[in-house]
């Protein structure tokens, strides 16, 4: 295992258990963020970097029960606390790395990866291996449920230019991975960029 990996199987679990306790208000918009994304039922989803798996539920719900949902984190922990809270009925759990998925290309309609980028050592290349599992015009949402500005008040750092998730870092870089970025949304309650796999 790398020392990325390492730090966060550590980082994330020893927050798993307290993590839905420390967020509670969060539902609705993950609600919002997965009803954006204009899924259909039948769809194939990822939910990358799932954590407790609170995307889970209303991805089920927007694929419905023919549908698909996975949910692959680093974390065992995590992926504990998902299926403590029941989440895995709603969605298939794997522990995976989202830079090595165990998935073949182009197999999904779509991932949604909430609170995960920032947390990659090399966005670039693991935005590629998103790109790779799912097909030519599925959709990638990069989610947050805060906004950049808010996020930066509530750590007490400053924001910089350099903020992977800053527009003019981000779709440069979705632009050079197989995305092309179609919206961008930075509010105090939400970020939300949403992106087009390249034909
Ligand atoms: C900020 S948490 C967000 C969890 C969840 N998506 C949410 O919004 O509640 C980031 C999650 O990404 C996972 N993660 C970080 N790097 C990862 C990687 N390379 N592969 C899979 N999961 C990863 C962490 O274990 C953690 O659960």
């Amino acid at each position: 295992m790398s020392e990325d990996h390492r730090h966060v199987q550590e980082f994330f679990g020893t927050r798993a258990a307290d993590w839905d306790r420390k967020f509670p208000e969060d539902g609705p918009a993950f609600a919002d963020a997965v009803a954006a994304c204009g899924l259909r039922a039948g769809d194939r989803v990822l939910d990358a970097g799932c954590g407790t798996g609170r995307a889970l539920v209303p991805l089920r719900t927007a694929v419905g029960p023919d549908g698909t949902v996975l949910g692959a984190d680093l974390s065992p922990q995590m992926l504990s606390a998902a299926r403590l809270a029941g989440r895995g009925g709603p969605g298939a759990l794997l522990l995976a790395d989202v830079a090595r998925l165990p998935l073949r290309d182009a197999v999904l309609d779509a991932v949604f990866a909430a609170g995960l980028i920032a947390h990659l050592p090399d966005p670039g290349a693991n935005l590629c291996e998103l790109a790779r599992v799912v097909r030519p015009g599925g959709l990638l949402a990069l989610f947050h449920p805060i906004g950049r500005a808010a996020l930066a008040a509530r750590h007490g750092r400053q924001l910089t230019s350099e903020d992977v998730r800053a527009e003019h870092n981000l779709r440069p870089l979705l632009a050079r991975s197989g995305w092309r970025m179609t919206s961008y949304t930075d509010e105090d309650r939400r970020f939300l960029a949403l992106s087009v796999r390249h034909p």
